[in-house]
């Protein structure tokens, strides 16, 4: 043991392997109130969408085909996306990884064709066929940019574009419990709030895990630069980065 451990009542091993634990957690119980929301939002689909009449589908009854479409594919996304996340999958079985990755992109080009017939044969005002759109757009922009990234075997970007695409999977999840907060849909007319809120949908998630990528990557640039200069002898001048 070293001084400084002998000295710090929370040794570095201790009080990281807390901080590792909190971390488990608070992800632990994120994906919990992922899973129940997810969980929530199929079933309530699957009790509307099983009774195979005009009253249960509403505006959807003359355009079902799409619909059937968009939340077969939908439902492969959520569930396999969801799997991808499991380190025993990823790093115990990759091939197993690599055909639940394909079978996620498939469910998600299935999922947007249903969403483009939708969209093309809504009746809702422009403003919420744009939003429905860019959500597509914003879907599957970060499934190709995750995707190009494994390719080229740029592992870590592609891990992070493919959470920034589940983020995206999960709008629809988001968009419900958005609206559900008290008071949301009174700060402005429907007309309004619907748009705004299926835009916030994919588009917050990404901001805050854009940024919280960006501070980690900051902090860690940090404390890399920090231990170098500790590792440096005072008067030696560390040697440059790079030929
Ligand atoms: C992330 C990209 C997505 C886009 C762009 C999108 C787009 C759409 C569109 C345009 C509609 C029709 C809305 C209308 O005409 O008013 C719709 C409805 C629906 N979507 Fe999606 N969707 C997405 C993801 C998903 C996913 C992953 C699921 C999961 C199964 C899903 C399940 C549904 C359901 C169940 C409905 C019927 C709406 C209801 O019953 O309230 N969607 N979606």
């Amino acid at each position: 043991m070293t001084p400084t451990e002998m000295a710090d009542p929370n040794p570095p091993s201790v009080s990281r392997s807390g901080s590792r634990h909190l971390r488990s957690a608070a992800w632990g119980a994120i994906w919990l109130l992922v899973a129940i929301a997810a969980g929530e939002f199929l079933s309530l689909a699957y009790q509307k969408y099983t009774h195979l009449d005009a009253g249960s589908y509403g505006m959807f009854w003359t355009r079902r085909e799409w619909l059937w479409t968009h939340i077969g594919g939908g439902l492969l996304t959520i569930v396999l996306g969801a799997l991808q996340f499991l380190p025993q999958i990823r790093c115990g079985y990759p091939r197993l990884h690599r055909w639940i990755g394909r079978s996620f992109l498939l469910g998600m080009l299935v999922a947007c064709v249903g969403a483009v017939g939708l969209i093309l044969t809504s009746p809702a005002p422009h403003a919420i066929r744009i939003a429905f759109g860019a959500t597509a757009l914003a879907w599957l922009v970060t499934a190709f940019m995750g995707y190009t990234a494994i390719r080229r075997g740029q592992v870590t970007l592609h891990r992070r574009w493919m959470i920034a695409c589940y983020l995206a999977t999960l709008a629809p999840i988001t968009f419900r419990a958005l609206i559900r907060i008290p008071g949301m849909m009174e700060i402005a007319p429907p007309m309004t709030m619907i748009p705004t809120l299926l835009w916030l949908s994919w588009a917050a998630p990404l901001l805050v895990y854009g940024v919280g990528c960006f501070m980690i990557r900051t902090r860690c640039a940090a404390a890399m630069r920090h231990e170098r200069r500790s590792d440096t002898p005072t008067g030696v001048t560390p040697a440059p980065e790079s030929a």
